[in-house]
């Protein structure tokens, strides 16, 4: 018999066989190893861990018109299909249900040492090097521009302009990416992040010194 982890990575890569990009397959096998990896050192529980990022982004709200239930309710069926014991499956869906980076706003939502890992792991694959190239991706999507140097993108670090819809990919480095290393919950995820984000600061001094034709 198949033990309940790999049943899960095969009925996740069927469920996001037409996913976009920014988080397909590749981007939860990158979660899954990075959350594993970080509880190496977290030693939370390794079942929830690896069920919960491997199943964070079975259906993003974004492309099912908002709704915010339609994941943790497949999440949770599936896991009960595969005969999952009931604890597991209700820690998996409650991590799932309060980790975007919206709910992370929200101050009152559930946390715990295992949610905390795979939240981190997912924020990790939006910065360094991969972050970059899911930023450039998601703008090439959306038609817009790299860089106008007549926008600051110091300008661009408030929440409302996270809304902002025609603003030049750059502007994300400001509005979360240069963000997410303070956002961190675990020392292991902080001590990746800080090598990212030092890549990022990197990457943002050549690329304006490259726009001035350097
Ligand atoms: P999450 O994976 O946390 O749900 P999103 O769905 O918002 O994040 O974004 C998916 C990827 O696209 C991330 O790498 C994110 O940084 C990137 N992205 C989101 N919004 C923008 C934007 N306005 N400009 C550039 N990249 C973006
Ligand atoms: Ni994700």
């Amino acid at each position: 018999m198949q033990d309940p982890i790999q049943k899960t990575i095969t009925f996740v890569k069927q469920t996001l066989k037409n996913a976009e990009a920014g988080h397909d397959w590749f981007h939860i096998e990158r979660v899954f190893k990075t959350a594993i990896n970080i509880n190496q050192e977290e030693k939370g529980n390794n079942l929830v861990v690896a069920l919960a990022a491997l199943l964070h982004d079975i259906a993003d709200p974004k492309f099912n018109n908002g709704d915010e239930t339609l994941g943790p309710n497949l999440a949770q069926s599936f896991l009960q299909s595969i005969a999952v014991e009931e604890e597991t499956v209700n820690h998996v869906k409650m991590i799932i249900q309060h980790m975007s980076f919206k709910n992370s706003f929200d101050e009152n939502s559930f946390t715990s040492k295992e949610m905390q890992i795979v939240q981190d792991a997912d924020r990790l694959d939006a910065i360094g090097a991969i972050g970059i190239a899911r930023a450039f991706t998601y703008g090439g999507f959306k038609n817009r521009v790299l860089y106008d140097p007549a926008i600051k993108p110091e300008e661009h670090l408030s929440k409302e302009s996270y809304k902002n819809t025609t603003a030049p990919t750059i502007n994300h480095f400001y509005e979360k990416l240069l963000l997410l290393k303070d956002m961190m919950n675990t020392a292991a995820g902080k001590k990746i992040a800080e090598k990212r984000h030092q890549f990022m600061l990197d990457y943002l001094d050549q690329f304006y010194s490259e726009w001035e034709g350097n």
